[in-house]
């Protein structure tokens, strides 16, 4: 086999690391490259053997598994990290998160469970190094391509109530009424409110029937028979009915909804949730760009933080994610100055509040785009919209990673807008 996954184990337990290791020897496409006692070990072997995948104690004597993580997303890049631990608790999974672990498996667990992992994990990044290779390419050349796939961009916030459905809805509106195909999706899985802010029937078909369906094996040309059509002309693909329906829809789902839309619209926009699981990573990982919402506001602002180093560990450039502040001209807050000097970065876009506009439209079900159109709540989601389709500004002493992603949403940028 010419493409085996090659795995490096890290367990400070002799009797582990032998049992992962014969476990992982009856796989076919899996190669055991190197079994290590510690996190200082790991790195070395790591970084003359390469692994895809490295299986990581997050319990250990001396270095333990998170900063050895740390350390090997700075030395070997290329190694995906799969922690391992006897506690599942939110505290454990977001530090290894940050770390940059790419999965969390909590102890014991089934070898169909760690094959899984070890298999989405490398899969997801094999995926993300054949879509960049590419664009690096373009980037080199100067060739941008013609005839791209649409753009996805998520809007995300690390803290809920921010006005994530509210962005998503009007800037799918403004884009749509600018004539384009644009599809919006409800990826708040278990609480989502598109339909509501449409009006429209949740007995409609949601992702829950298309995931299910995918799941046994159904194949689709389209996805029309799924969607629901505004009358604004934007396409939606709703949320489950109820909150148990959320657990059918996995990111595998995700991931593959989200590559059959690219290929039918022009621009799919992904209303995601606050909590950060797998299914809101893989639309995370999926988007080129992530609109990132924040408020003035103290807990908005230590989420984002958190957030923004989340992204770095992984791997998401700079580019990819935009900050929006939302209510930006609220007077209760803290100053947009101090919001950018605690997060270190500038903020890209903002939308002032309008409690009058947004929630009397929230309430009739009709977006504000439509209703008050002269709005400056309105005005201020046109010039977001252009910004997410429009040509980004390209400095000439970018990095190579900065030139990718530009190049990435140069040839995404499929708007004309007047
Ligand atoms: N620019 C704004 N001006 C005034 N009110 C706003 C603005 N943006 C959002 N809101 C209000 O804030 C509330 C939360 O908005 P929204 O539901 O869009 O947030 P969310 O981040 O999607 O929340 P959830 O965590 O529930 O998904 C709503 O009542 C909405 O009307
Ligand atoms: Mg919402």
């Amino acid at each position: 086999m010419t493409d085996r996954i090659k795995v490096l184990i890290v367990d400070d337990i002799p009797e582990t690391r032998d049992h992962l290791s014969k476990l992982l020897g009856f796989e076919a496409d899996v190669e055991v490259v190197g079994a290590a006692p510690g996190g200082p070990e790991a790195i070395q072997m790591a970084a003359s053997v390469k692994p895809d995948v490295v299986l990581m104690d997050i319990n250990m004597p001396g270095m333990d598994g998170i900063t050895a993580t740390e350390k090997l997303a700075a030395e070997v890049p290329t190694a995906s990290v799969i922690m391992m631990s006897v506690q599942g608790e939110a505290d454990y999974l977001r530090r290894s998160m940050l770390a940059g672990a790419r999965e969390f498996l909590v102890k014991p667990f089934s070898s169909d469970e760690l094959t899984a992992s070890i298999r989405q994990v490398w899969t997801r990044e094999k995926d993300k190094q054949s879509r960049y290779a590419p664009i690096v390419a373009a980037a080199e050349t100067g060739h941008a391509g013609s005839g791209e796939p649409a753009m996805v961009a998520a809007v995300f916030s690390p803290k809920g109530g921010v006005g994530r459905t509210t962005i998503s809805v009007n800037v799918a509106v403004a884009a749509a009424q600018a004539g384009k195909k644009v599809c919006l999706v409800d990826a708040s899985f278990q609480f989502g409110d598109v339909g509501v802010l449409l009006n429209l029937n949740p007995r409609n078909k949601s992702i829950a029937d298309l995931a299910s369906e995918l799941q046994q094996g159904e194949n689709y040309d389209s996805l029309d028979g799924f969607l629901v059509t505004h009358s604004t002309g934007v396409r939606v693909l709703l949320a489950p009915p109820t909150p148990e329906q959320a657990e059918l829809v996995n990111g595998a789902a995700v991931k593959r909804v989200l590559e059959m839309l690219r290929n039918e619209f022009e621009l799919v926009i992904v209303d995601c949730p606050s909590s950060f699981n797998e299914p809101t990573l893989a639309v995370l990982d999926e988007a080129d760009m992530i609109l990132t919402l924040l408020t003035l506001e103290i807990t908005s602002v230590k989420n984002m933080r958190l957030f923004l180093e989340v992204c770095e560990q992984l791997g998401y450039g700079p580019d990819k994610i935009r900050l929006v502040l939302n209510r930006a001209d609220s007077t209760l807050g803290i100053r947009v100055a101090d919001v950018e000097h605690s997060i270190g970065r500038k903020v890209d876009h903002t939308i002032v509040s309008d409690g009058r506009s947004v929630v009397y439209a929230l309430n009739r079900g009709v977006p504000f785009f439509v209703s008050n159109r002269e709005a400056q709540v309105s005005q201020d989601i046109q010039r977001l919209a252009m910004a997410v389709t429009g040509p980004p500004p390209t400095p000439s002493s970018s990095k190579p990673t900065e030139r990718a992603s530009k190049a990435a949403a140069k040839n995404k940028s499929i708007f004309a807008w007047r």
